[in-house]
């Protein structure tokens, strides 16, 4: 990767051109860039390397939230680039609209999503297109109504042969299970056998259960490994516990091998060791949450391998984004 304004950098021009323009323009061939946006186009792909286009299992960059814009010690590619820059064909936005949303976001988030805007926005649009339920920010702060119950809820009894379930009664959203199916068969290749213990669980279901460990805990230690009733992922339908629910699954095979390969196939630990602060949990090595695989690899590109800070962001920008998403697949943001 030359510097901007090396020989080598110049001698790369032509080359470096062409390579731009496939990234930024993706199918949309045809479409007329200014001179200056070439221009910019050029010193951003020089000293992006294409948007860091990152290959499946390429993520030396997650659980690192301390990386910032400068590790490298080149310009980021937003610094080469006018305001008025577009990063993404599919997005009404501009580097310029861009920064102003991430106004107030954290130096260790909002440095590399300016670094790559155009990766960012391809993720992001790749969100867009599923279902938003998926993303959806439910904590202590932020609950269900009682009578949510997702629409398409199936019973994995139904898939009982390809599934170790601990219990009868279990049930999650059919969104999750290409992914899960997938997900547990990557293990049993790896001789590891992935257990499920919970999974959908009602408001009034949840809210025998809170209580259940008020009694077993106290109310404080209860609070703490404890959802309250509408506070639940459970009731999304999407988390599944795995295992023993206690402590040790974190070194369990199936811990481990979770730990290292669910975001693969979409599945977001909910509760990591050291972030009670920030969830609300104390560390639940067993609680996953489907979120889907553009999303878990936008957790570990650019929030740090930490789901909530990318629910939280999505909680609040969401929006924004899908107002300017030009969606290519139909309507915007469609999916159940
Ligand atoms: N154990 C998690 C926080 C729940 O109850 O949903
Ligand atoms: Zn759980």
């Amino acid at each position: 990767m030359a510097r901007p304004g090396s020989k080598q950098a110049g001698r790369d021009t032509g080359r470096a051109l062409e390579q731009a323009k496939r990234c930024a323009t993706g199918r949309a061939t045809g479409r007329t860039f200014t001179a200056l946006i070439a221009l910019a186009l050029v010193l951003g792909a020089v000293v992006s390397g294409c948007a860091r286009e990152t290959a499946p299992g390429d993520h030396n960059t997650a659980h690192d939230p301390g990386r910032g814009d400068n590790e490298t010690g080149l310009p980021t590619v937003s610094e080469n680039l006018p305001d008025a820059f577009r990063p993404h064909p599919d997005f009404d936005l501009t580097l310029g609209e861009l920064r102003d949303i991430l106004e107030g976001v954290s130096g260790d988030i909002r440095g590399p999503i300016l670094a790559t805007p155009q990766a960012f926005l391809h993720l992001t649009a790749e969100i867009l297109e599923q279902s938003p339920e998926l993303l959806r920010l439910v904590d202590r702060r932020h609950r269900l109504p009682e009578d949510y119950e997702p629409t398409d809820l199936v019973d994995l009894q139904e898939y009982g042969d390809r599934l170790t379930l601990n219990r009868e009664g279990l049930s999650l959203r059919l969104v999750v299970m290409p992914d899960l199916l997938a997900m547990v068969e990557a293990a049993a290749q790896d001789g590891v056998v992935l257990d499920l213990s919970s999974t959908y669980r009602s408001y009034a279901y949840q809210e025998w259960l809170f209580d259940y460990w008020v009694e077993e805990l106290g109310r404080e230690r209860a609070e703490r490994s404890s959802a309250r009733p509408g506070a639940s992922q459970h009731q999304l339908g999407t988390a599944i516990d795995f295992g023993s629910i206690t402590g040790p699954f974190a070194v369990h095979p199936a811990g481990r091998w979770l730990a290292a390969n669910a975001w693969e196939y979409g599945f977001s630990l909910s509760y990591p060791r050291g972030y009670e602060d920030i969830t609300g949990y104390i560390f639940e090595p067993w609680h996953f949450r489907y979120v889907s695989r553009p999303a878990t690899r936008m957790e570990r590109e650019y929030f740090g391998g930490i789901q909530q800070f990318l629910l939280e962001f999505w909680h609040d920008r969401e929006q924004y984004f899908r107002e300017r998403y030009r969606s290519r697949r139909g309507s915007p943001g469609s999916g159940t």
